[in-house]
Protein backbone atom coordinates (compact mmCIF):
# COMPACT_ATOMS: atom_id res chain seq x y z
CA UNK A 1 0.00 0.00 0.00
CA UNK A 2 1.30 3.79 0.22
CA UNK A 3 2.17 5.52 2.71
CA UNK A 4 0.45 3.98 5.93
CA UNK A 5 -1.64 6.75 7.85
CA UNK A 6 -1.01 4.59 11.07
CA UNK A 7 0.74 6.02 14.30
CA UNK A 8 1.39 3.22 16.62
CA UNK A 9 0.73 4.60 20.21
CA UNK A 10 3.92 3.41 22.33
CA UNK A 11 2.35 3.69 25.32
CA UNK A 12 4.42 1.46 27.21
CA UNK A 13 7.06 2.38 30.16
CA UNK A 14 9.98 1.17 29.44
CA UNK A 15 12.80 1.22 26.94
CA UNK A 16 13.06 -1.83 26.63
CA UNK A 17 9.09 -2.51 26.48
CA UNK A 18 9.03 -0.58 23.26
CA UNK A 19 12.15 -1.94 21.67
CA UNK A 20 10.31 -4.82 21.81
CA UNK A 21 7.60 -3.49 20.27
CA UNK A 22 8.91 -1.93 17.59
CA UNK A 23 11.30 -4.75 16.52
CA UNK A 24 7.81 -7.26 16.46
CA UNK A 25 6.49 -4.78 14.04
CA UNK A 26 9.63 -4.63 11.80
CA UNK A 27 8.35 -2.83 8.15
CA UNK A 28 4.70 -3.46 8.89
CA UNK A 29 5.05 0.16 11.37
CA UNK A 30 7.00 3.51 10.49
CA UNK A 31 5.59 5.71 12.08
CA UNK A 32 5.38 6.00 15.98
CA UNK A 33 3.76 7.85 18.99
CA UNK A 34 5.44 8.34 22.19
CA UNK A 35 3.22 10.10 24.47
CA UNK A 36 4.29 11.19 28.56
CA UNK A 37 4.68 7.85 30.10
CA UNK A 38 6.95 6.54 27.46
CA UNK A 39 8.76 10.55 27.25
CA UNK A 40 8.85 10.15 31.13
CA UNK A 41 11.40 7.07 31.37
CA UNK A 42 12.95 6.65 27.95
CA UNK A 43 13.48 10.49 27.28
CA UNK A 44 14.47 12.14 24.01
CA UNK A 45 17.55 9.52 23.75
CA UNK A 46 14.97 7.24 22.63
CA UNK A 47 13.58 9.79 20.38
CA UNK A 48 16.43 9.79 18.71
CA UNK A 49 16.85 6.60 18.53
CA UNK A 50 13.60 5.59 17.00
CA UNK A 51 14.54 8.40 14.15
CA UNK A 52 17.72 7.05 13.96
CA UNK A 53 16.05 3.53 12.60
CA UNK A 54 14.29 5.46 9.76
CA UNK A 55 11.16 5.64 11.96
CA UNK A 56 8.94 8.80 12.41
CA UNK A 57 8.30 10.25 15.58
CA UNK A 58 5.31 11.87 16.62
CA UNK A 59 5.78 13.03 20.47
CA UNK A 60 2.69 13.70 22.34
CA UNK A 61 3.64 16.09 25.11
CA UNK A 62 0.58 18.44 25.02
CA UNK A 63 2.66 21.57 26.00
CA UNK A 64 0.65 24.47 27.54
CA UNK A 65 3.01 26.50 29.49
CA UNK A 66 3.89 30.21 29.09
CA UNK A 67 5.07 31.34 25.33
CA UNK A 68 8.90 31.47 26.22
CA UNK A 69 9.20 28.53 27.46
CA UNK A 70 7.07 26.50 24.90
CA UNK A 71 9.14 28.24 22.02
CA UNK A 72 12.61 26.93 22.96
CA UNK A 73 10.96 23.66 24.02
CA UNK A 74 9.64 23.65 20.60
CA UNK A 75 12.69 24.17 19.11
CA UNK A 76 14.84 21.77 20.72
CA UNK A 77 12.10 19.20 19.73
CA UNK A 78 12.19 20.47 15.87
CA UNK A 79 16.12 20.39 16.31
CA UNK A 80 16.04 16.03 17.21
CA UNK A 81 14.10 15.36 13.91
CA UNK A 82 10.45 14.55 15.29
CA UNK A 83 7.97 14.95 12.53
CA UNK A 84 4.44 15.92 14.92
CA UNK A 85 4.20 17.54 18.10
CA UNK A 86 0.94 18.42 20.23
CA UNK A 87 0.31 21.65 21.71
CA UNK A 88 -2.98 22.63 23.24
CA UNK A 89 -5.02 24.89 21.23
CA UNK A 90 -4.97 28.12 22.67
CA UNK A 91 -3.74 31.31 21.37
CA UNK A 92 -0.81 32.43 23.12
CA UNK A 93 0.70 28.62 23.20
CA UNK A 94 0.13 27.71 19.30
CA UNK A 95 1.71 31.10 18.38
CA UNK A 96 4.85 30.68 20.63
CA UNK A 97 5.10 26.76 19.01
CA UNK A 98 4.66 28.08 15.77
CA UNK A 99 7.22 30.61 16.47
CA UNK A 100 10.02 27.85 18.10
CA UNK A 101 9.35 24.95 15.23
CA UNK A 102 10.39 28.19 12.62
CA UNK A 103 11.43 26.51 9.01
CA UNK A 104 12.06 22.87 10.30
CA UNK A 105 10.08 20.13 9.09
CA UNK A 106 8.16 19.66 12.50
CA UNK A 107 4.39 20.01 12.53
CA UNK A 108 2.49 21.17 14.90
CA UNK A 109 -1.02 19.49 16.15
CA UNK A 110 -3.24 21.77 18.35
CA UNK A 111 -5.61 19.27 21.34
CA UNK A 112 -8.72 21.38 21.15
CA UNK A 113 -10.67 19.82 24.27
CA UNK A 114 -9.38 16.49 25.63
CA UNK A 115 -11.78 14.20 25.64
CA UNK A 116 -12.09 12.98 28.74
CA UNK A 117 -13.54 16.49 29.58
CA UNK A 118 -17.12 16.75 29.42
CA UNK A 119 -19.70 19.75 30.64
CA UNK A 120 -19.15 19.67 34.17
CA UNK A 121 -15.22 19.97 33.75
CA UNK A 122 -15.29 22.99 31.52
CA UNK A 123 -17.81 24.13 34.43
CA UNK A 124 -15.32 23.87 36.62
CA UNK A 125 -12.91 25.68 34.74
CA UNK A 126 -15.25 28.35 33.96
CA UNK A 127 -16.44 27.94 30.62
CA UNK A 128 -19.94 28.60 30.25
CA UNK A 129 -19.76 27.29 26.14
CA UNK A 130 -20.92 23.63 25.35
CA UNK A 131 -17.56 21.43 24.50
CA UNK A 132 -18.47 21.28 20.92
CA UNK A 133 -18.96 25.00 21.00
CA UNK A 134 -15.28 25.14 22.56
CA UNK A 135 -13.61 22.67 20.03
CA UNK A 136 -14.98 25.10 17.83
CA UNK A 137 -14.01 28.33 18.82
CA UNK A 138 -10.53 26.26 19.42
CA UNK A 139 -10.36 25.23 15.47
CA UNK A 140 -10.50 28.46 14.60
CA UNK A 141 -7.96 29.49 17.15
CA UNK A 142 -5.27 27.01 15.56
CA UNK A 143 -5.74 27.93 11.94
CA UNK A 144 -5.40 31.59 12.89
CA UNK A 145 -2.41 30.99 14.74
CA UNK A 146 -0.98 28.65 11.60
CA UNK A 147 -0.14 25.45 13.20
CA UNK A 148 -0.11 22.48 10.61
CA UNK A 149 -3.04 20.53 12.40
CA UNK A 150 -5.16 19.09 15.03
CA UNK A 151 -6.14 16.17 16.87
CA UNK A 152 -9.46 14.89 16.62
CA UNK A 153 -11.69 12.68 18.32
CA UNK A 154 -13.27 10.22 14.67
CA UNK A 155 -16.84 11.23 15.73
CA UNK A 156 -15.48 15.12 15.19
CA UNK A 157 -13.16 14.58 12.61
CA UNK A 158 -15.98 15.72 9.54
CA UNK A 159 -16.69 18.77 11.55
CA UNK A 160 -13.90 19.56 12.18
CA UNK A 161 -12.49 19.37 8.68
CA UNK A 162 -15.04 21.70 7.55
CA UNK A 163 -13.99 24.41 10.02
CA UNK A 164 -10.07 23.62 9.71
CA UNK A 165 -9.93 23.50 6.25
CA UNK A 166 -7.98 20.98 3.49
CA UNK A 167 -4.78 21.79 4.32
CA UNK A 168 -4.74 21.16 8.06
CA UNK A 169 -3.78 17.63 8.84
CA UNK A 170 -5.91 16.09 11.02
CA UNK A 171 -5.00 13.14 13.62
CA UNK A 172 -7.07 10.85 15.30
CA UNK A 173 -7.25 8.28 18.07
CA UNK A 174 -10.27 6.69 19.53
CA UNK A 175 -9.85 3.96 16.48
CA UNK A 176 -11.04 0.26 15.98
CA UNK A 177 -11.79 -2.36 14.04
CA UNK A 178 -15.00 -3.31 14.14
CA UNK A 179 -15.25 -6.44 16.52
CA UNK A 180 -11.97 -5.58 18.56
CA UNK A 181 -12.00 -4.77 22.26
CA UNK A 182 -13.09 -0.90 23.00
CA UNK A 183 -10.89 -0.51 25.98
CA UNK A 184 -11.94 2.52 27.72
CA UNK A 185 -12.75 4.14 24.41
CA UNK A 186 -16.39 4.71 24.69
CA UNK A 187 -16.46 6.85 21.41
CA UNK A 188 -14.68 5.06 18.32
CA UNK A 189 -14.79 4.64 14.48
CA UNK A 190 -13.11 2.21 12.44
CA UNK A 191 -9.81 3.10 10.61
CA UNK A 192 -12.01 2.94 7.40
CA UNK A 193 -14.81 5.27 9.20
CA UNK A 194 -12.14 7.79 10.22
CA UNK A 195 -10.20 8.09 6.69
CA UNK A 196 -13.68 8.66 5.01
CA UNK A 197 -14.63 11.14 7.41
CA UNK A 198 -11.10 13.31 6.67
CA UNK A 199 -8.61 12.22 9.00
CA UNK A 200 -4.90 11.79 7.40
CA UNK A 201 -3.46 9.74 10.22
CA UNK A 202 -5.18 6.96 12.98
CA UNK A 203 -3.38 6.73 16.26
CA UNK A 204 -4.09 3.09 17.06
CA UNK A 205 -2.80 1.98 20.23
CA UNK A 206 -3.76 -1.25 22.27
CA UNK A 207 -5.22 -3.23 19.43
CA UNK A 208 -1.79 -3.69 18.06
CA UNK A 209 0.66 -3.09 20.63
CA UNK A 210 -1.51 -5.78 22.92
CA UNK A 211 -2.07 -8.37 20.22
CA UNK A 212 0.16 -11.82 20.51
CA UNK A 213 1.08 -11.05 17.01
CA UNK A 214 1.09 -7.49 17.01
CA UNK A 215 2.65 -7.35 13.04
CA UNK A 216 -0.71 -9.49 11.75
CA UNK A 217 -2.87 -7.45 14.01
CA UNK A 218 -1.55 -4.49 11.93
CA UNK A 219 -0.89 -5.78 8.64
CA UNK A 220 -5.08 -6.79 8.96
CA UNK A 221 -5.59 -3.67 9.53
CA UNK A 222 -3.87 -2.34 6.76
CA UNK A 223 -5.87 -4.81 4.87
CA UNK A 224 -8.79 -2.93 5.88
CA UNK A 225 -7.70 0.08 5.00
CA UNK A 226 -7.04 -1.24 1.42
CA UNK A 227 -10.08 -2.30 0.88
CA UNK A 228 -11.68 0.16 1.71
CA UNK A 229 -10.47 2.38 0.02
CA UNK A 230 -8.12 1.12 -2.73
CA UNK A 231 -4.91 2.56 -3.84
CA UNK A 232 -4.13 3.48 -7.61
CA UNK A 233 -0.36 2.37 -6.84
CA UNK A 234 0.74 5.69 -7.45
O1 LIG B 1 -7.00 3.17 22.95
P1 LIG B 1 -5.66 3.14 22.28
O2 LIG B 1 -4.69 2.25 22.99
O3 LIG B 1 -5.71 2.88 20.79
O4 LIG B 1 -5.13 4.63 22.48
C1 LIG B 1 -4.06 5.12 21.73
C2 LIG B 1 -3.80 6.58 22.06
O5 LIG B 1 -5.00 7.34 21.89
C3 LIG B 1 -3.37 6.84 23.50
O6 LIG B 1 -1.96 7.02 23.49
C4 LIG B 1 -4.04 8.13 23.89
O7 LIG B 1 -3.13 9.22 23.87
C5 LIG B 1 -5.05 8.39 22.82
N1 LIG B 1 -6.41 8.44 23.40
C6 LIG B 1 -7.16 9.61 23.33
N2 LIG B 1 -8.42 9.67 23.84
C7 LIG B 1 -8.96 8.59 24.44
C8 LIG B 1 -8.21 7.39 24.55
C9 LIG B 1 -6.94 7.35 24.02
O8 LIG B 1 -6.66 10.61 22.81
N3 LIG B 1 -10.17 8.68 24.93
Amino acid sequence: MNESPVIIALDVESTEEARALVRALGPEAGFYKVGMELYASAGMEFVRELIGEGKRVFLDMKYYDIGETVRRAVAQVARVGVDLLTVHAVGQVMRAAVDGRGDSKLRLLAVTVLTSFDQDDLHEMGYTCTVPELVGMRVRTAVEAKVDGLVSSPLEVRTVRKLAGSAMTLVTPGVRSAGASKGDQKRVATPAEALASGANYLVIGRQVTRASDPAAALAAIHREIEVAAPSTGN
